[in-house]
């Protein structure tokens, strides 16, 4: 067992067992954290965050969406945007919710992309105006696009757990589009907790389910938002389950325009101290983020809702 002590700003390492050596941490600040600002950042300060958050170890940083400036316009400067961070040494995909998304993603020279499907249909509507299979059907043409251009695909899946409007989604449902973004190309899942209405027990039952239903572990990301405080419990119990992807906001940015209450993701700062904590590899220099969180914070005017940013910032509240 080694130790360290939190006035270093470190947790005590002290590891437990039944968990992954490493996890992967898919940073979705820039992304899902801006697009839900009130105000639109300027694109050199979002290029900046993201070169920042690079320098932190970060190595997979979604960029933005190339999804309509009119559905999301805090993030219609995706154009500009990508030029400016595609030389990072980083994996950085985008959001593409139709072939125009795809297009545009290309014509940058995206490598990863990620579509968006939904577990309910209000959402589905919500989100990208069709149903759930017609935007399944939307999908598929940008997946097999993106695949014959060896483009890596991510499939995101909303409001897995509970829906603003449906209340709690049934777990077969969920396991239902799962499979269906699975069996149309998509080399990943992230499993959305869209509304941070998960708890523990909710996240075994549908790794448990997608497991029995064929999906590999080794496929599955998880996203949770942090509304009611679940996300990190949240997310211990899918690493218990063998999760080795986990998305996660620095600050605790975050939230989605189209489902109402909807906040932060789970902040990549707490999701760090935690797996530091255990003794599990994620390569990132814990300062370094929170010094990038406290730089955009200034620049949101506000403080981060991240309790690991506060207390090793000791930001005033
Ligand atoms: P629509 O209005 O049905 O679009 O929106 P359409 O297909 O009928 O096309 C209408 C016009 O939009 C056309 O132009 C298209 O060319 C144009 P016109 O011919 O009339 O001049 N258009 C586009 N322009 C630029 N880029 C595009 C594009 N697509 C069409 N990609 C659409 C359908 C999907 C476009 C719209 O609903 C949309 O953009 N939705 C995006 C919503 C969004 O980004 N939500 C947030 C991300 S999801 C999320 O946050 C959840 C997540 O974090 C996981 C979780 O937490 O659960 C991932
Ligand atoms: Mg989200």
């Amino acid at each position: 067992m080694t130790t360290g002590t939190s006035s270093l700003g470190l947790p005590m390492t002290v590891p437990a067992e039944g968990l992954p050596g490493r996890v992967r941490i898919y940073e979705v600040g820039a992304r899902d954290g801006l697009q839900n600002e009130k105000a639109v950042v300027p694109v050199e300060v979002k290029a900046e965050f993201i070169r920042r958050l690079a320098a932190t170890g970060l190595g997979t940083i979604e960029a933005t969406s190339f999804v309509h400036p009119k559905w999301v316009p805090q993030l219609a400067d995706a154009e500009q945007l990508y030029p400016e961070v595609a030389d990072l040494p980083v994996e950085l995909p985008v959001l593409v919710p139709n072939e125009r998304g795809l297009d545009r993603a290309l014509a940058l020279g995206a490598r990863r992309v990620a579509v968006f499907a939904s577990a309910t249909e209000s959402f589905a509507k919500a989100n990208l105006n069709r149903t759930v299979d017609e935007a399944l059907a939307m999908f598929e043409p940008v997946v097999a696009r993106a695949k014959a251009q060896q483009v890596g695909v991510r499939g995101y899946l909303s409001m897995c757990f509970g829906d603003p409007w449906e209340g709690p989604v049934p777990v077969p449902q969920v396991v239902k589009v799962c499979r269906a973004l699975l069996d149309m190309g998509c080399d990943e899942l992230s499993l959305g907790d869209t509304i941070g209405v998960a708890t523990p027990g909710h996240v075994q039952a549908l790794l448990t389910a997608l497991r029995e239903a064929g999906v590999p572990v080794s496929v599955i990301g998880v996203h949770f938002h942090d509304t009611y405080g679940q996300a990190l419990s949240n997310t211990l119990t899918a690493l218990q389950q063998g999760v080795t992807t986990v998305d996660s906001s620095a600050g605790g940015l975050g939230g989605c325009p189209y489902a109402k209450s909807a906040t932060g993701n789970l902040a990549t700062e707490d999701l760090v101290w935690m797996l530091q904590g255990l003794g599990i590899d994620t390569g990132v220099d814990l300062g370094r983020l929170v010094a990038t969180s406290v730089w955009m914070a200034a620049h949101l005017g506000r403080p981060s809702p991240s309790r690991t940013v506060r207390a090793l910032s000791h930001q005033e509240q």
